[in-house]
């Protein structure tokens, strides 16, 4: 960098900014204040914090460089991707030391095997970019979540997302065949192979995946694809409650497991924001439910198999009264429409209010139970406040979400939010579930480590990441919790 240079950034040492200026260029690095304030909050708003600067590398040698340059000069690392956690667990601290790592410029879908049926993509391609890509391959990416739209492949597998699918296909780290990544030492760990057995020493590239980049920044990753399916069926089924759910689950479960593509519940008080707030969203149902299930059940063939089994159970269901009312899609822009009132949730909430999410999952039998508890919990503690639990009830994964009463103020809401996630966990965890099932640890929710993963669990972890990382540079402040000074 000359000294004309129009980079400064105040809290880099003058040595580092030249040596990133003179990697990246002037249109690899953002200061301007305007520029980087995307990148210092996050999706739900919940965190404003500082950096340096955003550095976007081009390629996994500017990647690596970056990371290495910063190494030697002690300056923490927050790699971002669509910037969609919900967890906070890609927004640098207000300190303004850090740097932003931001991973949109190595967008491209390398390759698509039909063979192998893998395709290897690169971190900053988006998941819906990756979808569409083995789609229009003929093969099916089988991972699907709300923010697909925005959520880049390697935040995806670095927080090792879930989503819609799980119930049939698992979450990201299954799919996950190969992987590079820049470990923060700097040296490039090439695990590109797309072997289904390799049996070579400890499972890093498992390692990597849900590290939500504290132990190095993924690159390039090979995915797992699915042959595209040939016949699809969708149903919206209105409800009593979350057993009834259940027991449809059951149903479907009992004449074909593996043809359950995905199994979504969502609450009236859910459903209900989503068709007041969203835009064309409309209940394709004679009346609102206290409940609702979307089914979905897809197969490689091409015959009606899928279409008798979803017709012979939700016939049976209607006239147990298992389900009260049901809706098949007749088109892909009804089944879209369909899928668009569950993939709304999380945008209506928003809209509706702060609100207080728990990302929580038990054995799926105890589902039901955990609503159910839950929901008295919470109304107990807050009067008022609006419950509207909804998500992946085929894996036991629901977002047992909170929306502040009508007219609350929301910084009085959210003042109580340790208070609130603490009510429904102590319930989840009476019923051996998880204080986050899908959407990591971030910074939200490092105060609960202790607590449940405590002792020799997150010892190792942080022997890990001493040996991985004994700078601490890589995404501070995500996952563990501050060690007492
Ligand atoms: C979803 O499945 O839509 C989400 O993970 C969103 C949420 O928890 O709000
Ligand atoms: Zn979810």
């Amino acid at each position: 960098m000359s000294d004309s240079s129009p980079f400064t950034a105040p809290s880099l040492a003058p040595a580092l900014a030249r040596a990133l200026h003179d990697l990246l260029g002037p249109s690899g690095i953002l200061t301007d204040a305007g520029d980087v304030a995307p990148f210092t909050t996050d999706w739900r708003s919940l965190y404003q914090g500082q950096c340096a600067a955003v550095l976007r590398p081009a390629d996994t040698a500017q990647l690596a460089a970056i990371v290495s340059l910063c190494g030697q000069h002690a300056v923490p690392i927050v790699p971002q991707g669509g910037n969609t956690s919900m967890v906070g667990g890609a927004t640098p601290d207000a300190s303004g030391r850090a740097v932003v790592v931001c991973l949109s410029r190595m967008n491209r879908i390398r390759e698509i095997d039909p063979h192998d049926l893998t395709m290897v993509v690169e971190a900053g391609v988006t998941l819906k970019a990756a979808q569409d890509a083995a789609r229009e391959a003929g093969m099916m990416l089988p991972l699907s979540i709300s923010s697909e739209g925005s959520a880049q492949i390697g935040g995806v597998i670095a927080t090792n997302a879930g989503g819609n699918n799980t119930v049939r296909y698992g979450n990201a780290r299954e799919l996950l065949v190969g992987l590079e990544a820049v470990m923060p030492d700097g040296q490039v760990f090439n695990g590109l192979r797309r072997l289904r057995k390799d049996n070579t020493g400890y499972a890093l590239r498992q390692l990597l995946a849900g590290s939500e980049g504290t132990l190095g920044i993924l690159s390039t990753v090979i995915l797992q694809l699915q042959p595209q399916p040939r016949s699809r069926e969708i149903a919206l089924c209105a409800v009593a409650d979350a057993q009834a759910a259940l027991a449809l689950f059951g149903a479907f479960r009992a004449q074909d497991p593996a043809a359950i593509q995905a199994f979504e519940y969502m609450s009236g008080t859910g459903m209900a924001m989503v068709t007041d707030l969203i835009e064309g969203a409309t209940l394709p149902l004679a009346e609102p439910a206290p409940a609702y299930v979307l089914v979905e059940l897809a197969s490689a063939r091409a015959d009606d198999t899928i279409r008798t089994l979803m017709e012979s159970v939700l016939g049976d269901a209607l006239e147990s009264g298992t389900v009260l009312d049901a809706v098949m899609a007749e088109s892909e822009s009804q089944s879209a429409a369909l899928w668009r009132l569950r993939e709304e949730h999380a945008e209506a909430q928003r809209r509706a209010g702060a609100s207080v999410k728990n990302d929580v999952s038990v054995p799926v039998s105890r589902v039901p139970a955990l609503i159910e508890r839950a929901t008295v919990a919470c109304e107990a503690l807050i009067p008022g406040i609006r419950v509207a639990p909804f998500g992946h009830l085929g894996d036991g994964n629901i977002h047992f979400n909170l929306v502040q009463p009508e007219g609350m103020d929301p910084v009085a809401f959210l003042a109580r939010d340790h208070e609130i996630m603490d009510s429904v966990c102590a319930i989840v965890r009476d019923l051996d579930g998880s204080f986050s099932a899908e959407h990591g640890v971030g910074q939200l929710k490092t105060y609960m480590m202790p607590e449940w993963r405590g002792g020799a669990e997150l010892e190792t972890m942080r022997r890990i990441k001493q040996a991985l990382d004994p700078r601490n540079i890589m995404n501070p402040g995500k996952i563990f919790p501050a060690q007492p000074t």
